[in-house]
């Protein structure tokens, strides 16, 4: 099984939260890897045609973990438009995760994650696990919440 951790994260948040996904899934005797959604220049929301410096392939993963930060009570668009353009998630089990900044779920955590949930499902992809990290007070803790979860749904 292989396993692909494709993030988008500005600020190293939620790149942070993959690399220790990626600790944990190796030592788990998994073979998984990081990929990071690189746009060129910003993307301003609802955007069409973006174009990417890297926009990682899936063909190959078994299981993918998609991260993004939440911007503007939504999705970044970033990872909007990057999900938008994977041509297939046919057969692959899927677990989203998205960081943000203000307290409270429903102040676009909610929202970035039922949007990545659709898209995944529109492309046919099995979403398995979901999480919102909210990155103030105690974030270590959650962080391995997360962590715990994740580690038994592939
Ligand atoms: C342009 C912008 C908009 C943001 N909007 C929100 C928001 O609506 N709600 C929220 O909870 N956090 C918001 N944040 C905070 C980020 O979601 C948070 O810092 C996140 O962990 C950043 O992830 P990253 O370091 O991977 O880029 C925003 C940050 C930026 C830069």
């Amino acid at each position: 099984m292989k396993i692909g951790i494709i993030i988008y994260s500005q600020t190293e948040n939620t790149y942070s939260v993959a690399l220790k996904l990626q600790d944990k899934f190796q030592s788990d005797g998994y073979d998984v890897e990081i990929q990071r959604v690189i746009p060129v220049g910003e993307v301003p929301p609802r955007a069409k045609d973006v174009e990417f410096q890297n926009a990682p392939e899936v063909a190959e993963y078994d299981a993918i973990i998609f991260g993004a930060p939440v911007h503007a009570f939504n999705l970044a668009p970033a990872m909007a438009a990057y999900l938008e353009q994977i041509p297939s998630l046919q057969n692959k089990k899927i677990a989203c995760f998205v960081t943000k900044g203000l307290p409270f779920n429903w102040t676009g955590g909610n929202k970035a994650i039922s949007k990545m949930k659709e898209i995944c499902q529109s492309k046919g992809g099995t979403v398995v696990g979901t999480d919102i990290i909210i990155w103030r007070g105690n974030t270590d803790e959650k962080i391995e919440e997360l962590i715990r979860r994740f580690s038994v749904l592939f």
